[in-house]
C-alpha cells in the first residue's frame, strides 16, 4: 500500500469529468540531506501518476489529487538514490497543461539546472500531452544536465500501478552522469526515449511511449539505466532563449479529413490564431477546397501555415506556400511554431527553422 496520507478523501471526487483539478494543501518538499548523494529536483504537474481511483481496478475516469510529497512518500527507495527537492507547479491532467504552465516550468527548470549542486531534474506529468511539454523543454532548456519527464498509465490506487517504479527510474536517470548531454528524456515502462522524437502511441497500455523511426535511447535493467548510444544532438534541434518571454502565441492544429470545412482555417484565425498547423492526410494532403483557402490566407496575411500529417510516422515534403513540418508530428510542429512566432521570426525565417529538420 502506498502512502497517500489522508488524501483518500479525494477518492470520493465525482467521476463525471475524467480529471478534476485539486487545490493543493502541501507544496514544497525537501528530503533529508546526505552529502554523498546527488541532488535531484522534482517538479510535479499532475496527471495519472498523481491520481486516485475509487477501486484498485479502476484505470479510467479517476481524479488527479496527489501532491508531490505523496509521490515521493510512495517510493522511499528514492532516498537511497538522491536528495530530493519537490515543487508543485500545477496539479492537473495534462490536457489542461497550457503555455502559462510551460513558461513557469521553463524558468524553474532553467534556474534549477544552473545551480552547481543539482545533477538533474524530473518532471512528473500526465501522459496525454507529456510529449508536448517534453519537446518544449527540449527546444528551450539550455543545459547539459538531465531533464527527465515521467508519468504513469495507471493511477496510484490501481493494482500494479506503474507510477512508483517510473518515478524511481526517472530520479535514477536524472542522477546518472551517463544521462548528461542527452537533452530532455521521457522515461516510462523501463524505456528511455528522446523528447525530440518520442510520442504517445497507445491510449491505455503501459507501453505507450516510443518512436518507431528513431528508436529508444536506452533501457533500465535492475534500476540501472543502459544507453544504446553516446549522447547525440538530433538534426533540427534549435534552442530558443525564453528569458524575456512572458506569453506564448496561440497556435492551432486542424485535422484534415474527407469533407473538411475549409472555413475552419479562417475561423481559427478569427479566434486569434497566430499560426496554424494542418494535420494533413497521408504526407500532409488536404482537399483542393482546403488548399485554396490556405493559399488565400498565405496570400493575404503573414500568418505561418505548417503542414504536418495525421499519419503516425513519416515526412512531409516542402511545398509552395505551406511550411513543411518535415518529420514533426502535428503536436510537436505546433510547439516549434509557437516558439518561433514568440521569438519574432518571420514566416520565411520560420520556414528555415523547420527546414533544419529535413534530411540532408
Ligand atoms: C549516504 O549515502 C551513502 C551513499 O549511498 C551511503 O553509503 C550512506 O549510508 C548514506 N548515509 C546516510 C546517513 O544515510
Ligand atoms: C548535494 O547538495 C548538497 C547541499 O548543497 C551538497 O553538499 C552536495 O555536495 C551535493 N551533492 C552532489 C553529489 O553534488
Ligand atoms: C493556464 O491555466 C491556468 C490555470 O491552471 C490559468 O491561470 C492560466 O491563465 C492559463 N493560461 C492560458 C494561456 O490559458
Ligand atoms: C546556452 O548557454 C551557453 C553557455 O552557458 C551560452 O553560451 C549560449 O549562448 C546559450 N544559448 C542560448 C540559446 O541561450
Ligand atoms: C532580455 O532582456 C534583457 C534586458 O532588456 C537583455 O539584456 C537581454 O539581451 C534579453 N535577452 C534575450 C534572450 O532576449
Ligand atoms: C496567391 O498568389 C499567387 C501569386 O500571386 C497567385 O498565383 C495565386 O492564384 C493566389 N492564390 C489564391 C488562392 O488567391
Amino acid at each position: 500500500m502506498i502512502a497517500i496520507n489522508g488524501l483518500l478523501l479525494l477518492a470520493a471526487t465525482t467521476l463525471a469529468s475524467p480529471i478534476t483539478p485539486y487545490v493543493l494543501t502541501r507544496q514544497d518538499v525537501s528530503t533529508p540531506q546526505n552529502a554523498s548523494l546527488p541532488n535531484v529536483t522534482i517538479f510535479a504537474t499532475g496527471g495519472t501518476i498523481a491520481s486516485q481511483g475509487t477501486t484498485n481496478t479502476q484505470t479510467v475516469g479517476y481524479s488527479v489529487g496527489l501532491g508531490v510529497e505523496d509521490l515521493i512518500d510512495a517510493v522511499p527507495e528514492i532516498l537511497n538514490i538522491a536528495n530530493i527537492q519537490g515543487y508543485q507547479i500545477s496539479n492537473v491532467g495534462s490536457p489542461s497543461i497550457n503555455s502559462t504552465i510551460l513558461l513557469k516550468l521553463y524558468s524553474m527548470v532553467q534556474a534549477e539546472l544552473a545551480k552547481p549542486e543539482i545533477s538533474g531534474v524530473v518532471i512528473t506529468h500526465g501522459t496525454d500531452s507529456l510529449e508536448e511539454t517534453a519537446f518544449f523543454l527540449e527546444m528551450t532548456i539550455n543545459s547539459t544536465k538531465a531533464v527527465v519527464m515521467v508519468g504513469a498509465m495507471r493511477p496510484a490506487t490501481a493494482l500494479s500501478a506503474d507510477g512508483p517504479l517510473n518515478l524511481l527510474q526517472a530520479v535514477t536517470l536524472a542522477s546518472s552522469p551517463k544521462a548528461r548531454g542527452r537533452g530532455t528524456m521521457i522515461t516510462l515502462n523501463d524505456r528511455i526515449g528522446s523528447a525530440y522524437v518520442t510520442t504517445k502511441n497507445h491510449a491505455n497500455s503501459l507501453d505507450t511511449f516510443y518512436s518507431a523511426e528513431a528508436g529508444q535511447l536506452g533501457f533500465f535493467i535492475n534500476q540501472v539505466p543502459y544507453f544504446y548510444y553516446e549522447p547525440a544532438k538530433p538534426v533540427g534541434l534549435v534552442n530558443f532563449d525564453l528569458t524575456n518571454t512572458t506569453a506564448l502565441p496561440k497556435i492551432d492544429v486542424l485535422y484534415a479529413h474527407q469533407d473538411m470545412d475549409p472555413g475552419l482555417f479562417q475561423g481559427a484565425i478569427l479566434l486569434g490564431a497566430e499560426g496554424l498547423v494542418v494535420a494533413g492526410m497521408g504526407a500532409g494532403g488536404v482537399s483542393s477546397a482546403a488548399s485554396e483557402v490556405l493559399e488565400t490566407i498565405y496570400n493575404t496575411t503573414s500568418i505561418p501555415l505548417v503542414s504536418s500529417r495525421r499519419s503516425a510516422e513519416g515526412f512531409v515534403s516542402p511545398g509552395d506556400y505551406m511550411i513543411a513540418g518535415g518529420f514533426y508530428n502535428p503536436q510537436k510542429a505546433r510547439i516549434l511554431l509557437q516558439l518561433a512566432v514568440a521569438a519574432g521570426r518571420s514566416r520565411e525565417e520560420i520556414r528555415e527553422v523547420f527546414a533544419l529538420n529535413y534530411p540532408s
